[in-house]
């Protein structure tokens, strides 16, 4: 098996650190995430990622290709050598000068010297924390990656430590600037089909996306906490922001049925095996993944093996996998709402469905997917030509179709729109706030901590008896709950 990238040991290469600091001021980028703000004409925000896997492309890119007007990228920073080295050819292929990098035992110092105003966190999710923790600490705004982090204990930290600092923390929730999920939030807040009672949620990961998981890290939960806190905060996320609510209490049950050793077995192979690059058996499973056949996965992973043993094409089969891959979870919000989820990922196709009982109507919303596999050039959360239906069913009368609002790029458009609101010097106040602090990424990963709790006790679980200090994050304002509501239309003659 191959070793967690959490822990293994380090390649010792050591890189020239180049940067000497500029005397650029640490400013906070904004003191409020959600107020519009100004930066002064001039002035560019330094930048540093830790983590240069696969997602922190996008942030690279936009630092140094989209908004080099106003970013400059100062430091980088990694476990694995050969990728931090990569990291580097990538700014020389943008025209910009390579920053410096630093192994991940050099951290501390890469803030010491390049005095980054913001650091962006793109590492494993388990070490999400560590990183936050020591960012704020030092006196540095934080932007991370979801989830904010894996178990209740490290978001405490956090919380802990974002107070103590008085320095901002942002965590990146993409899904909600997409814009047919910025239209759902449009409709929920326009009170159309009045309050919400209840929600119905279910999403579905396909055998190329879905099977990802369980072939890279995500697959142990000391990585990921798998995937009621990897994948499903996006979906808590959506859940909590859409409703402009907290959830309260979680009940919920999980299990792996499909990749599991006896799942190899039936679909007729002999075994499971340690990866696919040596697998005696890849001309007979359909779960094969061939490194060296992509360019972009050869390069990010195969070839960086050596640094630290990390294979990103795991058996699927193995027994080493601790995550679930069918989820039920059933979630009571502080304002009423109940939201019935799942989450299964070995379906037969990827995307969502989304219903929201109303006091005037229902809200129906669902999303089809496109093929995607991580680290390749095919797009993520990329919306299938035709892919997304909303209507409005309002308890009496005809349904309304609603024209789908659009974007291009990453998570159905979302990412653009969310790089704009990081990047740019001038932030238009946003009406749907879905910008999200500590307040927001904690209340999403609590839903799924609690999850995994209900799956080993299965006990009901108070999100408030997870972490203390957690306030509710601020929400754009949602129908009232007790104004008085229309009386539906009578019904004409009754169906005989
Ligand atoms: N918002 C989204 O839609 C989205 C999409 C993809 C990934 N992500 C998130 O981005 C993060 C990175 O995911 P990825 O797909 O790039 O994974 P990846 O495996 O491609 O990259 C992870 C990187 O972190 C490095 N790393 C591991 N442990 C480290 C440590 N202790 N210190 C420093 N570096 C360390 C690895 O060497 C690797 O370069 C994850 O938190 C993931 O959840 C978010």
């Amino acid at each position: 098996m191959s070793e967690n990238p959490v822990s293994s040991p380090m390649n010792r290469r050591t890189f020239v650190k180049t940067v000497s600091a500029a005397g650029i001021g640490v400013a906070a980028f904004g003191p409020q995430l959600f107020a519009a703000t100004t930066r002064p004409t001039g002035s560019r925000k330094r930048y540093a990622i830790v983590g240069v896997g696969s997602r922190h492309h996008m942030y690279q890119d936009a630092i140094e290709r989209t908004y080099p007007q106003h970013a400059e990228l100062v430091g980088l920073c990694d476990t694995n050598a050969g990728r931090l080295e990569l990291a580097r050819t990538r700014s020389t292929r943008n025209e910009a000068t390579p920053p410096p990098a630093f192994l991940a035992r050099d951290f501390d110092r890469m803030l010491a010297e390049t005095k980054p105003d913001i650091l962006i966190v793109t590492t494993v999710d388990a070490t999400h924390d560590d990183y936050i923790v020591r960012g704020l600490l030092a006196g540095v705004d934080v932007i991370t990656e979801k989830p904010m982090t894996t178990t209740a204990e490290k978001c405490q930290r956090i919380l802990d430590a974002r107070k103590k600092s008085g320095r901002n923390l942002r965590v990146t929730f993409n899904y909600r600037y997409s814009p047919p999920r910025t239209q759902v939030k449009d409709i929920l807040m326009s009170g159309e089909i009045g309050e919400v009672r209840s929600v119905d949620f279910h999403w579905m990961l396909n055998t190329h996306h879905g099977a990802d998981y369980f072939r890279r890290w995500h697959g142990e939960k000391k990585n990921s906490g798998g995937l009621m806190v990897h994948k499903a905060t996006h979906h808590f996320d959506l859940v909590n922001w859409w409703l402009g609510a907290m959830p309260a209490t979680v009940m919920a049950t999980g299990k792996r049925e499909f990749y599991t050793p006896t799942m190899a077995k039936r679909f007729g192979l002999q075994s499971h095996h340690e990866r696919c690059h040596t697998c005696p058996e890849k001309e007979k499973c359909g779960f094969f993944m061939d490194l060296a056949a992509s360019p972009s996965l050869k390069s990010l992973y195969l070839d960086q093996e050596r640094y630290d043993g990390y294979f990103r094409d795991q058996c699927v089969w193995n027994p080493r996998i601790d995550i679930e891959d069918t989820m039920n979870v059933l979630v009571n919000y502080d304002n009423g709402v109940t939201l019935a989820y799942s989450l299964n990922a070995f379906n037969a196709w990827e995307g969502y469905t989304i219903a929201f009982n109303g006091t005037l109507g229902r809200l129906e919303h669902t999303i089809v997917e496109q093929v995607y596999v991580n680290g390749t050039d095919t797009v993520q959360g990329g919306i299938a030509a035709g892919g997304v239906t909303t209507r409005v069913v309002p308890l009496r009368g005809e349904p309304r179709t609603l024209e789908p609002w659009t974007g291009t790029g990453g998570h159905g458009g979302g990412d653009k729109v969310m790089l704009d609101e990081i990047f740019l010097p001038e932030v238009p106040a946003d009406k749907y706030q879905r910008a999200s602090d500590e307040r927001g990424g904690a209340a999403s990963i609590l839903v799924g901590i609690a999850a995994n709790r209900c799956f080993e006790t299965g006990q009901p679980v108070k999100i408030g008896e997870l972490v203390t200090g957690l306030t509710p994050p601020h929400y754009a304002p949602m129908p009232s709950r007790t104004a008085p509501l229309p009386m539906p239309a009578k019904v004409g003659r009754l169906p005989s």
